[in-house]
């Protein structure tokens, strides 16, 4: 039998400090986070691509980490929450949903904060179908998405007022 495939050493740049590692083949960005780099935010849900609750963003993008393999992103830029707030403060999407109550169990809370991050990078003001869009893969099980859509529409109105109050 051959031996198996050697594992590679991977280097991003997540939340803005280089992280370099060892993967094995067709290992996924999600395990690596999570187990390699203790980055625990982006959640394993479904692990096949349907919930959105592992999103995270490489290079301003929002993927679904449990699908990529870590070994074709080398060299990337990779956001989580981790890397979000704003020192000791929460960003405009953080405590947009923090105040609208747009999170209960929390599981499925930093693949929409992601997903929610993409868009106001690539779409400062929404409409309320850019932003139904934008997240309409990713799963919640106990909220009713009504109160995310809002967050996500004060979190825009907050960064065009200048940010947080
Ligand atoms: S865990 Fe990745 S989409 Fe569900
Ligand atoms: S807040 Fe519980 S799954 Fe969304």
């Amino acid at each position: 039998m051959p031996p198996p495939p050697p594992a590679r050493v991977v280097t991003l740049v997540v939340n803005g400090r280089q992280r370099e590692f060892l993967t094995p083949p067709c290992g996924s960005l999600l395990t690596a986070l999570r187990e390699k780099l203790g980055l625990t935010s982006a959640k394993r849900g479904c692990g096949q691509g349907s919930c959105g609750s592992c999103t995270v963003l490489v290079d301003g993008k929002a993927v679904l980490s449990c699908l990529l393999a870590v070994e074709t992103i080398d060299a990337s830029t990779v956001e989580t929450l981790e890397g979000v707030a704003k020192g000791n403060d929460l960003d405009e999407i953080q405590q947009a949903f923090l105040d609208g109550f747009a999170t209960q169990c929390g599981f499925c809370t930093p693949g929409m904060i992601m997903a929610a991050e993409a868009l106001l990078s690539a779409e400062p003001e929404p409409g309320r179908a850019d932003v139904m869009e934008a997240m309409c893969g990713n799963v919640c099980r106990c909220t009713g998405y009504q109160p995310i859509v809002e967050a996500i529409m004060t979190a825009a109105r907050l960064r065009a007022a200048g940010g947080t109050p």
